[in-house]
């Protein structure tokens, strides 16, 4: 430390030296120290670097979050001598109705537990007791003490640290939020009661800027909205005469994603959107849904990464999606941020899209803007004028809520400081949250992996989690979720791995057996849910002309043609994301995965094979005969 104090001492006499010359001045060390926590530099003492304060969880810096350094050496903000870690503090509870909050305190902070109860003739709904979590939220849900007044809708409730207009519950009614002291309000300012006997909006919440979204509230929250989404889109099957129909809403989902790049002096948060962003992409297409992409990265400029005019008339792979992402390079490319250019561009296209199918086709066409942004605009403007035309295209001007579920715009914001001021407004959409708060060390990446339920992509074979945060055995299995170990008992145990292709056939090495295996020698482990590893086998068959010996006499001493094996279990393999098939060519299941646009015979994927039953397997010419005749 001492070295340090010395060389910033240093420096800053050269620098008093060289004033009025060339010569650049780092910032130095002094007066940025933090109580209680540290900091860290994304480029060293360098002009443009970011020193951005860390705390232990529970607490938050204050008064400042980061400083960026100055040509001329200088923190800005300007450091302050009590730059330290506050705890975490949780909006006020003592905004309940008809009921009493227990222990009444003047602030609440992380860890402090809270009970309710109701005044006699009023029942409680919602949590009876609550804790203030790190994040700046409570625990459990909003509670809420009425008296049964018949009225349509129910009390809908004060959230903590909330003030509501509006004590009337009936069709039509109007309540009103808005949040005390320095908190700020997200969620839906106004909710209007409706027939159904539901609100419109979302319960709001009152936030500091310290509060932010955890990676579950996340995926749940934004999985669940993107869903809404996608299955009004996702095909169905009709049956006809007995037949599968397929009824395609094909080229009507247009999304649009927008990655502020301006933060990048950090380089991984690059990684990590870039990241995500594919990871979503190859999650929406594990729905049948084959949308139109507009991607961008921004800072003062827009850089196009893939356009969405690019999709008509034909489908841009997935993999050369990836692969454009993968191939754009950050470096000099973060000066300023102009976020309004960002939507600017997002209305060009539409604005073209219009114009190039007609007022009737655009009608059905449904757009979802994703926007990764901390909101600080420095160039440019605010980009609400232009969410506004946006919404008046998209919405054929009309003014009710008619067309509402045609746009949707998910802002995560994400940063060490947050421009809620600028983005909460743009957020817009019907069926869930559109707005998020994350810290700024969040990984993206996981969250979006997390999002689509895997309930809803059963039937996807080869579907897999890329990523490898911990070694444990679950997610282990996540990255393999095919592979199954098969064991044989009787004179020399082995052990062989194979692939999980159906629910109930494991495909394996013919090599693993030798003659006079039996069926109840052989049984395959796949940890398919907790504690259930061992399946029982019902049969297994070899390839007719494995024989290993079969070239001995041309002096090739192990001849592995035909060394495959097919194993089939009694019971069916319960699949989820730690148990899957692997993909076997030809199969829809493979098409979806592979984004091949509705292709799903061997001759359209480029492979000659058979089908058999309701699987086709292709392996290699002769071995693949054998399989279709054993399935
Ligand atoms: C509330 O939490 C703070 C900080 O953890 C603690 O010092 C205080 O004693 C708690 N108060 C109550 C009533 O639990
Ligand atoms: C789906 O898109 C393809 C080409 O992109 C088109 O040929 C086909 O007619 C579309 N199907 C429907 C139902 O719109
Ligand atoms: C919507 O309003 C704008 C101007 O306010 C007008 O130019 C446009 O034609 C209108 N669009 C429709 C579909 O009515």
């Amino acid at each position: 430390m001492g070295a340090s104090v010395r060389w910033s001492w240093f420096t800053a006499l050269l620098c008093l030296l060289c004033m009025g010359c060339e010569v650049q001045c780092d910032c130095t060390e002094e007066g940025v120290h933090i109580q209680g926590g540290h900091y860290t530099l994304s480029k060293k003492l360098e002009k443009g670097s970011q020193l951005v304060y860390r705390c232990p969880e529970g607490y938050y810096p204050y008064p400042h979050l980061r400083h960026l350094c100055q040509p001329g050496g200088k923190w800005e903000p300007t450091p302050r001598r009590h730059q330290k870690c506050r705890l975490v503090e949780c909006p006020d509870p003592n905004v309940l109705q008809n009921g009493n909050v227990s222990p009444p305190l003047q602030k609440y902070f992380v860890t402090n537990e809270t009970t309710y109860e109701c005044h006699a003739g009023y029942t409680l709904r919602g949590s009876s007791s609550r804790t203030c979590l790190p994040n700046g939220k409570w625990s459990g849900s909003t509670p809420i003490c009425s008296r049964d007044f018949g009225d349509t809708c129910a009390d809908p409730g004060i959230p903590a640290g909330c003030s509501r207009t509006g004590n009337t519950f009936g069709i039509g009614d109007k309540v009103k939020y808005t949040c005390n002291g320095n908190l700020f309000l997200v969620g839906s300012s106004e909710r209007v009661c409706q027939e159904n006997g539901q609100w419109t909006g979302q319960e709001p919440a009152c936030y500091y800027k310290h509060t932010y979204d955890t990676a579950t509230e996340v995926s749940e929250a934004f999985g669940s909205a993107i869903k809404h989404t996608l299955n009004i889109l996702q095909p169905t099957d009709d049956m006809q005469e007995g037949r599968i129909i397929r009824m395609s809403t094909n080229g009507t989902l247009n999304i649009y994603i927008a990655v502020d790049i301006s933060q990048s002096i950090d380089q991984s948060y690059f990684q990590r959107a870039r990241d995500a962003i594919v990871t979503l992409i190859k999650k929406i297409s594990s729905f049948t849904v084959s949308p139109n992409y507009e991607i961008i990265f921004f800072s003062s400029d827009v850089y196009e990464i893939v356009n969405i005019l690019e999709f008509r008339g034909n489908k841009i792979p997935l993999a050369d999606i990836v692969e454009r992402l993968e191939s754009f390079d950050t470096s000099d490319k973060n000066t300023g941020t102009d976020i309004n250019s960002a939507f600017q561009r997002f209305f060009e296209r539409m604005a073209i899209m219009k114009y190039g199918l007609g007022i009737e086709a655009f009608k059905e066409q449904r757009h979802v803007l994703i926007c990764f942004t901390d909101g600080g605009y420095n160039m440019g403007d605010t980009p609400e004028p232009t969410v506004e035309k946006i919404k008046n295209l998209v919405y054929m001007n009309h003014t009710d809520t008619s067309r509402e579920e045609y746009l949707d715009i998910y802002i995560f914001a994400i940063g060490v400081e947050i421009f809620d001021e600028d983005l909460h407004p743009i957020a817009t959409g019907t069926g869930g949250r559109h707005y998020f708060r994350l810290r700024h060390d969040t990984n993206l990446h996981e969250i979006l992996d997390e999002i689509l339920d895997e309930r809803e992509v059963v039937g996807l074979c080869g579907l897999h989690k890329g990523y490898d945060t911990t070694a444990d055995k679950i997610s282990k299995r996540k990255r393999y979720p095919w592979v199954a170990f098969v064991i044989i008992q009787g004179e020399s145990p082995r052990k062989c791995l194979g692939s999980l292709v159906s629910p109930n056939f494991v495909l394996t090495a013919a090599q693993c057996f030798t003659f006079g295996d039996l069926p109840g020698d052989v049984s395959v482990e796949i940890e398919d849910r907790p504690g259930s590893r061992v399946k029982r086998v019902k049969t297994f068959m070899l390839h007719p002309e494995f024989n290993i010996k079969a070239k001995v006499s041309q002096g090739v001493s192990q001849f592995f043609d035909y060394d495959v094996a097919l194993i089939q279990l009694q019971d069916d393999v319960h699949i989820s994301a730690v148990a899957r098939p692997i993909c076997i060519p030809c199969t829809q299941e493979t098409s979806d995965a592979l984004q091949l646009v509705r292709v799903s015979t061997c001759a359209q994927q480029g492979v000659v094979t058979h089908t058999c039953f309701n699987i086709t397997v292709f392996i290699n010419t002769n071995k693949e005969q054998f399989l279709c005749k054993t399935l």
